[in-house]
């Protein structure tokens, strides 16, 4: 009986352990600062700003990518950046903004995070992506809308690689003509 017990001890502290290593991981992917990478996609009238904090792989860039490509299409110039590397866009020049992070253990990016609250955004077009593999969960993004003044119109979704239809569909009811 006291053997079973030291078994059941030692694994629960491994498990323990094997979690706390994972949250800490997690939290340098989700604050890693990436060196000022700037990317321009269309040369549209309407203009667009994109700033995502990259996942583990590239699921977050890619949708990123996506979403400007799309928006390329339809008139916009959009600008992708990711967020802690000094760049210091106008919030005030865009027609839409665009913020994208990655979800572990249900966290977003608090660099992210930092970043939109220290811009004080007000009376804007906003929409927030969030990369993950429950779909239907949307705690994050509710929590990310909590980052904004209430005068701006906020838009959600919570995406991943196998999802490009949702994610166009909610573009085009949301910002393109067709
Ligand atoms: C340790 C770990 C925890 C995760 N936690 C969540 C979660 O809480 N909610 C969720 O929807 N997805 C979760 N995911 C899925 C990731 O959000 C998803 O893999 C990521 O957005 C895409 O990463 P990629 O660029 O590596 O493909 C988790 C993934 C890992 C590895």
């Amino acid at each position: 009986m006291k053997k079973l017990l030291i078994i059941i001890g030692i694994v629960l502290a491994m498990l323990i352990m094997i979690f706390v290593l994972l949250n800490i991981w997690t939290g340098s992917i989700l604050n890693k600062k990436y060196s000022f990478n700037e990317e321009i996609y269309g040369e549209g009238k309407k203009k667009a700003l994109l700033m995502y904090q990259p996942s583990n792989g590239d699921t977050t860039k890619e949708i990123s990518v996506h979403i400007a490509k799309l928006l390329a299409e339809n008139d916009y110039t959009v600008i992708i950046n990711t967020p802690g590397n000094g760049s210091s866009y106008s919030t005030d020049d865009y027609d839409l903004i665009i913020f994208g992070s990655p979800v572990y253990f249900g966290k977003v990016s608090t660099l992210l995070e930092d970043y939109v609250t220290d811009k004080h955004i007000t009376n804007k077009n906003i929409t927030l992506f969030v990369t993950g593999k429950f779909t239907d969960e949307t705690k994050e993004e509710n929590e990310m809308k909590n980052w904004f003044d209430d005068s701006n119109k906020i838009n959600t979704i919570k995406t991943n690689k196998d999802e490009s239809e949702k994610l166009d569909t909610f573009l085009k009811k949301h910002y393109l003509n067709n």
